[in-house]
């Protein structure tokens, strides 16, 4: 595998949280810019990290420069547990010393989906650096679903992979919840992709994409790689069990 493709194992959902929040706490204290931009996931995993990042790293993070993004969000009220910002909220932002100005939320209770999408990529395109003549995040957070889904692009919406929109409105294939979700391009052209990825659930997506198999061909995630950045992927056990 390329250099700029890392893969940690580490012992269990914790371990993987702990790994990840240290990495990240890298990345922001060595950053030399003057905003550090970061997408988040919603999920079970990068919740266990937001509340690590508080609890070991709170009074360390210079969280003044920290612009939180997210790379998807359920079209529901930000109050609803299902709410990727919620999740984050609880978590992690409501704890520490973060601006009002910093929290680039999507708009998950609009009555109107495809503006919001609109709206989100317009403010993206306003404050995120460009580079190869597009936005460029200094950390985008993922994770992946048994579909192979990463973000909200899931396997029958493949095309956003190559989609030259910023942000796209997605319908889940099973709930038809409606998603504002990252597009490929946006998501490969980050400085930093960290996926985390626990459970035994994951074990044959994750070995299907290491082994490039022809089944990975329809996962989303299979098409997560950098442009110009580095990618790590953090997987527990379980899910690399058949690696
Ligand atoms: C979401 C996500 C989604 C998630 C994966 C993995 O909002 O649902 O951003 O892409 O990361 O479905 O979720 P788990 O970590 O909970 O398995």
């Amino acid at each position: 595998m390329e250099d700029r493709i890392e893969v940690k194992i580490a012992p269990n959902p914790k371990k993987v949280a702990k790994a990840a929040a240290k990495l990240i706490f890298k990345l922001i204290t060595e950053s030399k810019q003057k905003h550090f931009n970061i997408a988040l996931s919603g999920g079970t995993t990068p919740s266990l990290l937001y509340r690590r990042l508080v609890k070991k790293f709170q009074n360390q993070i210079p969280w003044h420069i920290v612009h939180f993004w997210w790379g998807d969000e359920r079209m529901v009220d930000s109050a609803s547990p299902d709410s990727n910002f919620h999740m984050v909220w609880q978590s992690m932002l409501s704890k520490v010393p973060v601006d009002k100005a910093q929290i680039h939320t999507i708009e998950g209770g609009t009555n109107n989906d495809e503006a919001e999408a609109l709206r989100y990529a317009a403010e993206i395109e306003q404050f995120v650096p460009i580079k190869n003549q597009l936005p460029c995040f200094d950390l985008i957070l993922l994770g992946l679903g048994e579909d192979g889904h990463t973000a909200s692009i899931f396997p029958d919406t493949l095309n956003l992979m190559e989609s030259s929109s910023i942000c796209a409105v997605v319908e889940h294939p099973v709930t038809a919840q409606k998603r504002i979700t990252l597009t490929g391009k946006i998501i490969n052209n980050a400085s930093n992709i960290l996926f985390l990825t626990t459970g035994e659930s994951k074990a044959v997506v994750v070995s299907n994409i290491m082994n490039s198999r022809e089944s990975a061909r329809e996962y989303p995630a299979y098409y997560i790689l950098p442009d110009h950045g580095k990618m790590v992927w953090i997987i527990d056990e379980a899910a690399s069990a058949k690696i």
